[in-house]
């Protein structure tokens, strides 16, 4: 039974979404607001409490791109939580390609490296009792509709992930330069997805679902982008909206709730729209051979726990 849950990310967009779905569950007892801005992880807070009249909502201040704000946070977390729902991610702001003190490219550390060590820590120091759940991408598998391409990855070996953490493998003229953080992210989507299906063979006494909210309206994602590639993607967000082809944010926020209460979710399962963006979804493995690759799952953990314990010397230079 899941009574409590910690949300990264959870001062807006999907997250406080999320925060808000699971209070309506009479069950849950605490929501812990990962966020890494105490005023604006407050406005939440108060919002929260007022909107679904619980005041179950408790701050814990993380910076998931900072190894080092993620070890203190769980140290400071006071009790054990049953569920953790790995949310905080996107396109990495403007120096998205930028390396941090650990070595990785900032919308690395943001989307996967910062919630890998969060896992780990809160498993080995017995914090986590049941469910971890990825925030993930249909651009891990491509977007057509959206010009996103599948990630171009030749071998999947240990290295090409790492090379994903330090954006080595985005230097190539198909790239155009590296000029643009759609080819990080769905990459790191897809990385994301291999290290939790492992995990899950890892620690099979939880639940690891990777589940993409969807093209959701609504939420911030978008505005670390160049100014031009922002509004292309709003403009081309709010089209499909009326086409039908993209979802409002109850429904992506929906898709995390459903993946940490519906059983029929396998543990390792990566889900995401079967078709498109939006409406059924269904496990991805199923529909792209590579996703199901058991080597390329423990290849991806292999450089993520490489990362983990030893961040900026095991990776191939810049
Ligand atoms: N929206 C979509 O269409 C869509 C589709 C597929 C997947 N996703 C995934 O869903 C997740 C949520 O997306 P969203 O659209 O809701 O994004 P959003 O509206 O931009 O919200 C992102 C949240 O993450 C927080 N955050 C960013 N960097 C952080 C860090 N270093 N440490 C702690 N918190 C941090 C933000 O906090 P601040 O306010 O402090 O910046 C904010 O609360 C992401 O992982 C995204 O990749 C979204």
């Amino acid at each position: 039974m899941i009574k409590s849950v910690l949300i990264t990310g959870a001062n807006a967009g999907l997250g406080k979404e999320a925060a808000k779905q699971l209070a309506a569950k009479p069950d849950i007892e605490k929501i812990y607001l990962g966020c890494r801005n105490k005023e604006k992880a407050k406005a939440a807070q108060t919002e929260l409490a007022a909107s679904t009249g619980r005041n179950i909502f408790e701050i814990l201040l993380i910076d998931v791109s900072d190894l080092n704000s993620v070890r203190q946070a769980v140290k400071r977390l006071p009790e054990s939580i049953d569920a953790l729902v790995m949310n905080a991610g996107g396109t990495g702001g403007r120096q998205y390609d930028q390396l941090t003190s650990d070595g990785v490219t900032n919308i690395f550390a943001v989307n996967l490296l910062g919630h890998a060590l969060l896992t780990e820590q809160l498993i080995e120091a017995g914090k986590l009792k049941y469910a971890a759940l990825y925030a993930g991408s249909e651009a891990a598998r491509g977007v057509e509709e959206m010009g996103m391409k599948r990630p171009n990855l030749t071998t999947s070996s240990v290295d090409e992930f790492a090379a994903i953490a330090n954006g080595s493998l985005f230097e190539g003229s198909q790239f155009k330069g590296n000029k643009d953080a759609t080819d990080h992210y769905g990459s790191i989507k897809y990385m994301a997805a291999m290290w939790m299906s492992a995990m899950a063979r890892q620690h099979p006494n939880l639940r690891f679902i990777t589940m993409s909210p969807g093209a959701t309206v609504g939420t911030d994602g978008f505005n670390t982008l160049p100014l031009v590639k922002q509004l292309v993607m709003k403009t081309m967000m709010r089209f499909m909206l009326l086409l039908g082809k993209v979802h409002g944010i109850e429904t992506g926020a929906k898709r995390y709730v459903d993946g940490l209460f519906n059983s029929e979710f396998r543990s390792g399962g990566f889900y995401a729209s079967l078709r498109g963006l939006t409406g059924v979804i269904g496990e991805q493995g199923r529909l792209f051979s590579d996703i199901d690759n058991r080597d390329f799952k423990d290849n991806a953990y292999q450089a993520v726990q490489q990362l983990i314990s030893s961040p900026n010397l095991t990776l191939p230079s810049k």
